[in-house]
């Protein structure tokens, strides 16, 4: 898949009136400053290509178990979860989830010593996921509740990455993986605290950087929230106050004008969007050509709505990306999910909906897009 980055000029990103520009992460250089969120269900390998091409900077896979890799020696369990593919989505972030030191630094490791995961860019760990198996177990947002522990993974993550620089590019397991060398840079992915009354992301976001994180990224919200009420971004500027590493503000960014409060209100150096990018890849287009104050009516990229076919033929690439890596029938059951994404906002969404999941194969698919546009069709011209 061809990449047609960037489709913003220089000039427009280097301008200091700009608010899109490059990000330096550790030893890694990010084109832009908006990135595509991790989403378990959603940001698998086939969606991180796309939204890259539409102008994501940086593109985050769901998060994976460190333990589940260490006891995954194929990978094959874990493959559906870890899966990248370089040529079309790099730069990629690879997420892992736990609670054990040892488990990161054995799963990046074991990560390294594949031929195609090695490839990946970043290290992130999830210290945000508020799902309560993954909290139970001590895992994800509970870390907040237990900064040292954290420092100790944020430490064994790097001490693994060192390691793997170290080994260097000519011999060894790490051979090839583009990391010879220069450390690999680790980010950490929090939330705001546990709750209203234990807040600690600035405190939380020191420890993070002086464990060796390159970068954080802070979703606006307690892990009592979950996914409810509204982020509050004032916790992302402090965030940013209280660290000298790029800062990525996440959380109730939906669309260009947020994108340009968050960053105007919290001085953060980059976005991370999630819900607002599902079924939505269009969103990156529509942010970096905003934030880079391209001329609304002039050449460039499409700044408006998808038309209903352009809808409709990225969802068949979707799909049809999804089918060669997973099957018809997996394919089609995942696809029906991002379907109704991809709906959200057009005229009768629920009634077609409702049609789309009840396809079952490829063809089914298809059939029902057609049935869709000549709708949309009859809408414009009635
Ligand atoms: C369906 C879903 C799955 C998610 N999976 C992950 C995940 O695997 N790792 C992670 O760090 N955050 C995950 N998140 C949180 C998002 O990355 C993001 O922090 C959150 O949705 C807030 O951003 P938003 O307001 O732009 O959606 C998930 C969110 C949703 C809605």
């Amino acid at each position: 898949m061809d990449i047609h980055l960037p489709f913003i000029p220089d000039s427009f990103t280097s301008g200091s009136q700009s608010l899109i520009h490059p990000l330096a992460i550790g030893s890694l250089a990010v084109s832009n400053n908006v990135a595509l969120a991790p989403m378990a269900g959603t940001s698998d390998t086939v969606y991180r290509a796309i939204c890259r091409e539409m102008g994501a900077g940086l593109v985050v896979t769901e998060l994976v178990s460190a333990r589940g890799i260490c006891y995954d020696p194929d990978l094959k369990r874990s493959w559906r979860y870890l899966e990248i593919t370089p040529e079309a989505e790099r730069p990629v972030a690879i997420q892992l989830f736990g609670a054990d030191p040892d488990d990161f630094y054995r799963a990046i490791l074991r990560i390294h010593e594949h031929p195609v995961l090695r490839q990946c860019d970043l290290i992130d760990l999830n210290m945000g996921c508020p799902v309560a198996k993954v909290v139970r177990g001590g895992e994800g947002s509970a870390l907040m509740k237990d900064p040292p522990l954290a420092g100790r993974i944020i430490e064994a993550s790097i001490r693994a990455l060192a390691e793997i620089a170290a080994a260097g590019a000519d011999t060894g397991p790490f051979s090839g993986s583009g990391t010879a060398s220069v450390t690999k840079p680790l980010t950490v992915k929090f939330r705001k605290g546990w709750d209203d009354q234990s807040v600690n992301a600035p405190e939380f976001a020191r420890l993070c950087q002086e464990a060796g994180a390159a970068a954080v990224t802070i979703h606006a919200r307690t892990r009592d929230q979950f996914y409810s009420g509204k982020a509050d971004w004032s916790i992302i500027a402090a965030v940013k106050q209280a660290v000298t590493i790029p800062v990525y503000g996440n959380g109730d960014v939906v669309d260009a004008p947020s994108a340009r409060r968050m960053l105007q209100e919290t001085g953060v150096d980059g976005l991370m969007i999630g819900r607002a990018a599902q079924g939505n890849p269009w969103i990156f287009q529509e942010i970096t050509a905003e934030l880079a104050n391209l001329p609304k009516n002039g050449p460039g990229p499409f700044l408006g709505k998808p038309t209903p076919q352009a809808r409709a033929a990225m969802i068949v690439r979707h799909l049809h990306g999804l089918v060669a890596r997973v099957g018809e029938r997996t394919a089609v059951a995942e696809m029906r999910a991002q379907l109704a994404y991809y709906l959200r906002g057009t005229p009768q969404a629920a009634h077609w909906k409702n049609i789309a999941m009840r396809a079952k194969t490829v063809t089914e698919v298809e059939a029902f897009l057609a049935d869709w546009l000549l709708e949309m069709q009859h809408l414009v011209e009635n």
